[in-house]
């Protein structure tokens, strides 16, 4: 039973999970994880204990509000976009009943601490659906609040849990005799596709551009999914991280959105293509399109208008495409996956 306050981080052995936990770690604050996957030994070390679960599990839940007193959840674990098309009632019961048990153990730890608990959540622009390219094309940087009409399972669970986010925030049990709202601190980023050097990502949409920068440098083909004029969002996984932490550390009061989108660049998967040709000569691409995927692709914006997170609370990612591909994904993925000159 620990009485310091502490974090609680769902999916944590996924990709931002890594990053977020090396950050956080890094300030001393003490996390608790909970992942049906254990954490990678070199991240458990930085965790005070690692919970290996569902957080479908209530009595799992229960222990943790017994044993911790969680001040912070970064409520990381979902069901990526292309796999929850595949199994979209599992998705809505890990990507929407798991977060509903998360905002409830919040508002339950809240409660009886007396005090907020903040309540990170990732969304994604997997939340927008344009309806044809043309449409696509002449919205640009799409806001907020447009184009609120995925055509997927997962985008349809993040919008879903955008709008159970705000509830427990702002109107939780607005019938009730006392006032119960306010216990959760909701705050939440539309993220683009995010390419980290240091994991590959399994099960969405925008991985073409994360798994072709990971096949050059291991020199392995790849035949891409998209269209070379596919163009979405992306961000560099440290980028994303210092949105979450800037986010969660901003005051309460200079927010005016639960939650906010978040661009850094947009290249087509053309330009995505000829970078990595540039860093990796030898890369062995090709184009096979998978229309159902494109069509994914297609309904989701080509950017984002991240003005009020500019505003708010200073959203300024440090990587454009160019500076990202230089001086964060090719050096840290060549050194990744370099041959162990002690090795055999
Ligand atoms: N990158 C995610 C996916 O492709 C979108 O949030 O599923």
């Amino acid at each position: 039973m620990s009485r310091v306050p502490t974090t609680l981080m769902t999916g944590s052995s996924g990709e931002i999970g890594h990053g977020l936990i090396e950050r956080l770690a890094a300030a001393g604050k003490p996390i608790v994880t909970l992942d049906v996957n254990p954490l990678a030994p070199a991240l458990a070390r930085k965790v005070r204990k690692e919970f290996t679960g569902s957080i479908l599990d209530a009595q799992l839940l229960d222990r943790i509000t017994a044993e911790y007193e969680v001040d912070c959840v970064f409520h990381l674990a979902a069901l990526l976009s292309t796999r929850s098309e595949f199994a979209p009632v599992l998705a809505h019961q890990v990507n929407v009943e798991g977060t509903l048990n998360l905002l409830e153990f919040a508002q339950k730890v809240g409660e009886s601490h007396g005090r907020r608990v903040t309540f990170f959540y990732p969304s994604s622009i997997a939340v927008y659906g344009l309806p044809t390219l043309a449409v696509k094309a002449a919205a640009g940087r799409v806001p907020e609040d447009a184009f609120n009409v995925p055509t997927t399972m997962y985008g349809a669970n993040k919008l879903s849990c955008e709008h159970l986010g705000r509830y427990y925030a702002l109107h939780y049990k607005q019938l009730s005799a006392g006032p119960a709202a306010g216990r959760v601190d909701f705050r939440g980023l539309r993220f683009p596709g995010l390419i980290s050097a240091a994991t590959a990502p399994s099960g969405g949409t925008s991985d073409y551009a994360p798994e072709m920068i990971h096949a050059a440098a291991k020199g392995e083909e790849y035949a891409c999914f998209a269209r070379p004029d596919t163009r979405i969002p992306f961000m560099a996984m440290p980028d994303a991280v210092d949105a979450i932490l800037r986010l969660v550390a901003a005051p309460a009061a200079r927010l005016t959105r639960s939650v906010y989108n978040v661009g850094a660049f947009a290249p087509s998967a053309g330009e995505i293509e000829a970078a990595v040709r540039a860093a990796f000569p030898a890369a062995h691409i090709t184009t096979e399109v998978d229309e159902k995927r494109q069509a994914i692709l297609d309904s989701w914006p080509a950017d984002v208008d991240d003005c009020a997170a500019r505003a708010d609370w200073g959203h300024a990612p440090r990587y454009d495409f160019a500076s990202a591909c230089r001086d964060y994904l090719i050096p840290r993925i060549r050194e990744r996956y370099a041959p162990n000159p002690q090795g055999p």
